[in-house]
Protein backbone atom coordinates (compact mmCIF):
# COMPACT_ATOMS: atom_id res chain seq x y z
CA UNK A 1 0.00 0.00 0.00
CA UNK A 2 1.53 3.55 -0.70
CA UNK A 3 1.30 6.28 1.75
CA UNK A 4 -0.46 9.60 1.04
CA UNK A 5 2.80 11.48 1.32
CA UNK A 6 6.29 9.50 0.02
CA UNK A 7 9.27 11.31 0.10
CA UNK A 8 12.75 9.56 -1.60
CA UNK A 9 15.91 10.30 -0.98
CA UNK A 10 15.02 14.00 -0.89
CA UNK A 11 18.15 16.28 -1.04
CA UNK A 12 18.48 20.23 -1.17
CA UNK A 13 21.86 21.68 -1.49
CA UNK A 14 22.53 25.06 -1.27
CA UNK A 15 25.47 26.99 -2.34
CA UNK A 16 26.80 29.44 0.34
CA UNK A 17 29.98 31.34 1.06
CA UNK A 18 32.12 29.43 3.00
CA UNK A 19 34.05 32.01 4.95
CA UNK A 20 33.78 35.36 5.74
CA UNK A 21 34.45 38.25 3.06
CA UNK A 22 33.71 39.10 -0.70
CA UNK A 23 36.32 36.69 -2.01
CA UNK A 24 35.16 33.72 0.35
CA UNK A 25 34.69 30.92 -2.05
CA UNK A 26 31.41 28.52 -2.20
CA UNK A 27 31.00 25.53 -0.63
CA UNK A 28 27.90 23.07 -0.41
CA UNK A 29 25.31 23.33 2.27
CA UNK A 30 23.40 19.80 2.26
CA UNK A 31 20.11 21.49 4.13
CA UNK A 32 18.31 17.87 3.23
CA UNK A 33 20.41 14.68 2.12
CA UNK A 34 18.91 12.17 1.37
CA UNK A 35 15.60 11.83 3.30
CA UNK A 36 12.69 9.22 2.69
CA UNK A 37 9.58 8.74 4.55
CA UNK A 38 6.33 8.14 4.46
CA UNK A 39 2.86 9.33 5.64
CA UNK A 40 -0.51 7.42 5.72
CA UNK A 41 -3.96 8.95 5.34
CA UNK A 42 -5.14 10.41 9.05
CA UNK A 43 -2.06 9.80 10.41
CA UNK A 44 0.94 11.80 11.60
CA UNK A 45 4.49 11.67 11.51
CA UNK A 46 6.42 13.99 13.77
CA UNK A 47 9.44 15.46 12.80
CA UNK A 48 12.35 16.22 15.47
CA UNK A 49 15.83 17.36 15.57
CA UNK A 50 17.92 20.56 16.50
CA UNK A 51 17.66 23.99 14.71
CA UNK A 52 19.33 23.84 11.66
CA UNK A 53 19.03 20.08 10.44
CA UNK A 54 16.80 20.98 7.55
CA UNK A 55 13.00 20.23 9.28
CA UNK A 56 11.45 23.19 7.52
CA UNK A 57 13.45 23.03 4.20
CA UNK A 58 11.56 18.72 4.47
CA UNK A 59 8.15 20.46 4.63
CA UNK A 60 8.65 23.20 2.38
CA UNK A 61 10.27 20.24 -0.25
CA UNK A 62 7.08 17.62 1.21
CA UNK A 63 4.57 20.57 -0.28
CA UNK A 64 6.91 21.49 -3.51
CA UNK A 65 7.04 25.02 -2.29
CA UNK A 66 10.97 24.30 -3.52
CA UNK A 67 12.35 22.13 -5.89
CA UNK A 68 14.62 19.27 -4.61
CA UNK A 69 18.24 19.14 -5.90
CA UNK A 70 16.89 15.48 -6.26
CA UNK A 71 14.96 12.43 -4.98
CA UNK A 72 11.13 12.36 -5.24
CA UNK A 73 7.82 13.74 -4.11
CA UNK A 74 4.66 11.56 -3.99
CA UNK A 75 1.13 12.45 -3.03
CA UNK A 76 -1.41 10.00 -3.52
CA UNK A 77 0.41 7.93 -5.68
CA UNK A 78 1.49 10.78 -8.55
CA UNK A 79 4.19 12.87 -8.39
CA UNK A 80 4.49 16.26 -7.12
CA UNK A 81 4.41 18.56 -10.78
CA UNK A 82 6.41 21.35 -11.20
CA UNK A 83 6.34 23.93 -8.51
CA UNK A 84 3.87 27.14 -9.41
CA UNK A 85 2.47 25.42 -12.58
CA UNK A 86 -1.43 24.72 -12.35
CA UNK A 87 -1.32 21.28 -11.67
CA UNK A 88 0.88 22.29 -7.70
CA UNK A 89 -1.38 24.63 -7.39
CA UNK A 90 -4.81 22.36 -7.87
CA UNK A 91 -2.98 20.11 -5.82
CA UNK A 92 -2.02 22.82 -2.96
CA UNK A 93 -6.00 22.82 -1.87
CA UNK A 94 -5.21 18.99 -0.43
CA UNK A 95 -1.92 19.99 1.34
CA UNK A 96 -2.07 23.00 3.36
CA UNK A 97 0.81 24.79 5.53
CA UNK A 98 0.59 25.75 9.32
CA UNK A 99 3.83 28.04 10.22
CA UNK A 100 5.09 29.13 13.77
CA UNK A 101 4.22 32.66 13.35
CA UNK A 102 0.67 33.18 12.82
CA UNK A 103 0.65 36.64 13.07
CA UNK A 104 3.16 36.75 10.55
CA UNK A 105 1.12 34.54 8.06
CA UNK A 106 -1.98 36.64 8.46
CA UNK A 107 -2.63 40.12 6.15
CA UNK A 108 -3.04 42.80 9.18
CA UNK A 109 -5.11 45.32 6.61
CA UNK A 110 -7.87 42.17 6.09
CA UNK A 111 -10.44 41.37 8.66
CA UNK A 112 -10.16 37.55 9.39
CA UNK A 113 -13.38 36.63 8.18
CA UNK A 114 -11.77 37.69 4.59
CA UNK A 115 -9.02 35.89 5.08
CA UNK A 116 -10.62 33.13 5.71
CA UNK A 117 -11.93 32.53 3.02
CA UNK A 118 -8.98 33.40 0.37
CA UNK A 119 -8.27 29.97 -0.27
CA UNK A 120 -12.24 29.32 -1.78
CA UNK A 121 -11.68 32.69 -3.56
CA UNK A 122 -8.21 32.32 -4.97
CA UNK A 123 -9.41 29.06 -6.41
CA UNK A 124 -12.66 30.43 -7.74
CA UNK A 125 -15.08 27.52 -7.36
CA UNK A 126 -17.27 28.61 -4.33
CA UNK A 127 -20.38 31.59 -4.81
CA UNK A 128 -19.72 34.18 -2.24
CA UNK A 129 -22.73 32.87 0.01
CA UNK A 130 -20.90 29.67 -0.51
CA UNK A 131 -17.84 30.80 0.82
CA UNK A 132 -19.10 32.72 3.98
CA UNK A 133 -21.15 29.59 4.75
CA UNK A 134 -18.57 26.98 4.80
CA UNK A 135 -16.35 29.94 6.62
CA UNK A 136 -19.02 30.15 9.23
CA UNK A 137 -18.90 26.16 9.97
CA UNK A 138 -14.74 25.87 9.38
CA UNK A 139 -15.15 28.36 12.12
CA UNK A 140 -17.15 26.55 14.27
CA UNK A 141 -15.39 23.47 13.51
CA UNK A 142 -11.79 25.46 15.26
CA UNK A 143 -13.94 26.83 18.15
CA UNK A 144 -14.01 30.71 17.24
CA UNK A 145 -17.26 32.46 17.42
CA UNK A 146 -19.29 33.86 14.41
CA UNK A 147 -18.90 37.48 15.33
CA UNK A 148 -14.91 37.60 15.20
CA UNK A 149 -15.05 37.31 11.33
CA UNK A 150 -15.00 40.96 11.21
CA UNK A 151 -11.50 40.91 13.72
CA UNK A 152 -8.37 42.39 12.76
CA UNK A 153 -6.00 40.07 13.14
CA UNK A 154 -4.28 42.38 15.87
CA UNK A 155 -7.49 42.25 17.84
CA UNK A 156 -7.15 38.66 18.52
CA UNK A 157 -5.13 36.13 21.15
CA UNK A 158 -2.25 34.38 19.75
CA UNK A 159 -4.47 31.39 20.41
CA UNK A 160 -6.93 32.87 18.30
CA UNK A 161 -4.96 33.42 15.59
CA UNK A 162 -3.49 30.27 15.27
CA UNK A 163 -7.28 29.05 15.28
CA UNK A 164 -7.68 31.40 12.17
CA UNK A 165 -4.85 30.49 10.31
CA UNK A 166 -6.16 26.77 10.76
CA UNK A 167 -9.68 27.61 9.85
CA UNK A 168 -7.81 29.36 6.57
CA UNK A 169 -6.25 25.94 6.00
CA UNK A 170 -9.09 23.93 6.32
CA UNK A 171 -11.20 25.49 3.93
CA UNK A 172 -10.50 23.25 0.86
CA UNK A 173 -10.55 20.37 2.76
CA UNK A 174 -7.08 19.66 2.33
CA UNK A 175 -5.65 15.50 3.63
CA UNK A 176 -2.82 16.96 4.77
CA UNK A 177 -1.26 19.41 6.73
CA UNK A 178 2.24 20.30 7.09
CA UNK A 179 2.45 21.89 10.67
CA UNK A 180 5.49 23.60 10.88
CA UNK A 181 6.94 24.32 14.75
CA UNK A 182 2.36 25.16 15.13
CA UNK A 183 2.45 26.17 18.74
CA UNK A 184 5.91 27.42 19.65
CA UNK A 185 5.15 30.95 19.15
CA UNK A 186 2.10 30.59 21.90
CA UNK A 187 2.16 31.38 25.15
CA UNK A 188 2.08 27.83 27.04
CA UNK A 189 -0.93 28.11 28.32
CA UNK A 190 -2.65 27.77 25.19
CA UNK A 191 -0.43 25.52 23.46
CA UNK A 192 -2.66 22.45 24.93
CA UNK A 193 -5.85 24.08 23.49
CA UNK A 194 -4.22 24.13 19.93
CA UNK A 195 -2.23 20.64 20.03
CA UNK A 196 -6.11 18.92 21.43
CA UNK A 197 -7.57 21.06 18.68
CA UNK A 198 -5.70 19.32 16.30
CA UNK A 199 -5.92 16.01 17.71
CA UNK A 200 -9.45 16.58 17.27
CA UNK A 201 -9.56 17.86 13.87
CA UNK A 202 -7.57 14.64 13.15
CA UNK A 203 -10.36 12.06 14.26
CA UNK A 204 -12.84 14.17 12.70
CA UNK A 205 -11.99 14.63 9.44
CA UNK A 206 -9.04 11.90 9.11
CA UNK A 207 -6.17 14.73 7.84
CA UNK A 208 -3.09 13.50 8.29
CA UNK A 209 -0.43 15.70 9.59
CA UNK A 210 3.90 16.21 9.37
CA UNK A 211 4.73 18.10 12.45
CA UNK A 212 7.76 19.68 12.58
CA UNK A 213 8.58 20.43 16.09
CA UNK A 214 11.48 20.71 18.68
CA UNK A 215 9.29 20.03 21.98
CA UNK A 216 9.59 16.18 21.96
CA UNK A 217 6.55 16.58 24.69
CA UNK A 218 4.48 17.71 22.04
CA UNK A 219 5.38 15.40 19.29
CA UNK A 220 5.44 12.11 21.98
CA UNK A 221 1.39 13.25 22.83
CA UNK A 222 0.12 13.93 18.77
CA UNK A 223 2.29 11.49 16.18
CA UNK A 224 1.99 8.16 15.48
CA UNK A 225 5.52 7.66 13.76
CA UNK A 226 8.48 9.93 14.22
CA UNK A 227 11.82 11.12 12.56
CA UNK A 228 15.11 12.49 13.65
CA UNK A 229 16.91 14.61 12.19
CA UNK A 230 20.64 15.49 11.99
CA UNK A 231 22.77 17.27 9.59
CA UNK A 232 20.32 16.86 6.74
CA UNK A 233 19.41 13.25 7.62
CA UNK A 234 17.20 11.04 9.42
CA UNK A 235 19.17 9.17 12.27
CA UNK A 236 16.71 7.21 13.61
CA UNK A 237 12.66 6.59 12.68
CA UNK A 238 9.70 4.40 13.78
CA UNK A 239 6.53 4.04 15.58
CA UNK A 240 6.27 6.90 18.20
CA UNK A 241 5.51 5.04 21.28
CA UNK A 242 8.28 2.43 20.96
CA UNK A 243 11.21 5.11 20.04
CA UNK A 244 10.27 7.18 23.08
CA UNK A 245 9.74 4.31 25.09
CA UNK A 246 13.45 2.81 23.57
CA UNK A 247 15.29 5.19 21.55
CA UNK A 248 18.15 3.51 19.83
CA UNK A 249 20.57 5.89 18.48
CA UNK A 250 22.66 7.95 20.87
CA UNK A 251 21.12 11.14 19.89
CA UNK A 252 17.70 10.13 19.75
CA UNK A 253 18.77 8.92 23.29
CA UNK A 254 19.59 11.92 24.63
CA UNK A 255 17.30 14.18 22.88
CA UNK A 256 14.65 11.70 24.57
CA UNK A 257 16.41 12.26 27.61
CA UNK A 258 16.74 15.71 27.41
CA UNK A 259 12.47 15.85 28.01
CA UNK A 260 11.30 17.60 31.51
CA UNK A 261 9.95 14.63 33.62
CA UNK A 262 7.54 15.13 36.13
CA UNK A 263 9.17 13.01 39.12
CA UNK A 264 6.59 10.13 38.30
CA UNK A 265 7.53 6.97 36.69
CA UNK A 266 10.63 5.12 36.16
CA UNK A 267 14.15 7.17 36.51
CA UNK A 268 15.44 7.36 33.13
CA UNK A 269 18.67 7.09 31.17
CA UNK A 270 20.86 10.71 31.23
CA UNK A 271 22.81 11.30 28.33
CA UNK A 272 23.58 14.43 27.86
CA UNK A 273 24.66 16.26 24.12
CA UNK A 274 27.99 17.81 24.30
CA UNK A 275 27.90 21.34 22.55
CA UNK A 276 26.40 22.35 19.55
CA UNK A 277 25.90 21.04 16.04
CA UNK A 278 28.74 20.85 13.51
CA UNK A 279 28.58 23.20 10.68
CA UNK A 280 26.33 22.40 8.22
CA UNK A 281 28.91 23.00 5.31
CA UNK A 282 31.41 21.16 6.71
CA UNK A 283 30.35 17.76 8.15
CA UNK A 284 32.37 15.30 9.57
CA UNK A 285 33.18 12.48 8.05
CA UNK A 286 31.25 9.00 8.73
CA UNK A 287 29.12 9.08 10.82
CA UNK A 288 28.22 12.89 11.49
CA UNK A 289 27.13 12.74 14.86
CA UNK A 290 30.88 11.15 15.94
CA UNK A 291 31.77 14.41 17.32
CA UNK A 292 29.21 14.45 20.06
CA UNK A 293 28.40 10.77 20.57
CA UNK A 294 29.75 8.81 23.87
CA UNK A 295 30.45 5.43 22.25
CA UNK A 296 32.27 6.43 18.87
CA UNK A 297 34.87 4.28 17.24
CA UNK A 298 37.31 4.67 14.85
CA UNK A 299 34.62 3.01 12.24
CA UNK A 300 32.12 6.03 13.16
CA UNK A 301 35.22 8.59 12.51
CA UNK A 302 35.45 7.10 8.59
CA UNK A 303 32.20 5.35 7.69
CA UNK A 304 29.14 6.35 6.91
CA UNK A 305 26.60 4.59 8.82
CA UNK A 306 23.15 3.47 6.51
CA UNK A 307 19.44 3.29 8.29
CA UNK A 308 18.75 -0.34 9.38
CA UNK A 309 15.77 -1.94 10.32
CA UNK A 310 15.47 -3.79 13.94
CA UNK A 311 13.36 -5.87 15.13
CA UNK A 312 10.40 -3.35 15.48
CA UNK A 313 10.57 -2.10 12.23
CA UNK A 314 12.88 0.77 13.56
CA UNK A 315 15.24 2.52 11.12
CA UNK A 316 18.68 3.51 12.77
CA UNK A 317 21.72 4.93 10.85
CA UNK A 318 24.33 3.61 13.84
CA UNK A 319 27.46 1.55 13.88
CA UNK A 320 27.06 0.57 17.37
CA UNK A 321 23.41 1.10 18.01
CA UNK A 322 23.12 -2.57 19.70
CA UNK A 323 26.50 -2.43 21.69
CA UNK A 324 25.50 1.19 23.12
CA UNK A 325 22.46 -0.04 24.22
CA UNK A 326 24.18 -3.33 25.60
CA UNK A 327 26.20 -0.77 27.31
CA UNK A 328 23.55 0.77 28.73
CA UNK A 329 21.65 -2.03 30.04
CA UNK A 330 24.94 -3.63 31.58
N1 LIG B 1 17.60 29.39 1.14
C1 LIG B 1 18.65 28.93 1.82
N2 LIG B 1 19.92 29.23 1.44
C2 LIG B 1 20.99 28.74 2.11
N3 LIG B 1 20.91 27.96 3.20
C3 LIG B 1 19.68 27.63 3.63
C4 LIG B 1 18.50 28.09 2.98
N4 LIG B 1 17.41 27.59 3.65
C5 LIG B 1 17.91 26.87 4.66
N5 LIG B 1 19.26 26.88 4.67
C6 LIG B 1 20.14 26.18 5.61
O1 LIG B 1 19.75 24.83 5.64
C7 LIG B 1 19.84 24.30 6.96
C8 LIG B 1 18.51 23.75 7.38
O2 LIG B 1 17.59 24.82 7.55
P1 LIG B 1 16.09 24.58 8.07
O3 LIG B 1 15.40 25.90 8.08
O4 LIG B 1 15.47 23.51 7.26
O5 LIG B 1 16.34 24.06 9.56
P2 LIG B 1 15.30 23.72 10.72
O6 LIG B 1 15.58 22.33 11.16
O7 LIG B 1 13.93 24.05 10.29
O8 LIG B 1 15.78 24.72 11.89
P3 LIG B 1 14.88 25.48 13.01
O9 LIG B 1 14.58 24.46 14.07
O10 LIG B 1 15.81 26.55 13.50
O11 LIG B 1 13.66 26.03 12.35
C9 LIG B 1 20.36 25.43 7.83
O12 LIG B 1 21.75 25.31 7.97
C10 LIG B 1 20.01 26.67 7.03
O13 LIG B 1 20.91 27.72 7.31
MG1 LIG C 1 12.50 25.44 10.94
Amino acid sequence: MSGLLEVTDLRRYYKVRAGRGPFAAKALLRAVDGVSFRIEAGRTLGLVGESGCGKSTTGKLALGLIEPTSGTVNYAGAAMPPTGGLEWRALRRRIQMVYQDPLGALDRRLPVGAQIMEPLAIHGDATPAERRERAGAVMDSVGLQPHQVDRYPHELSGGQRQRVVLARALMTEPDLLICDEPISALDVSIQAQVVNLLLDLQDRLGIAYLFISHDLRVVRQVSHDVAVMYLGRIVEQGEAESLFARPAHPYTRALVSAIPTTGAGPRRERLLLQGDPPNPVNVPAGCTFHTRCPFATAQCRSEVPLLRTLDDGREVACHRVLESALQVAA
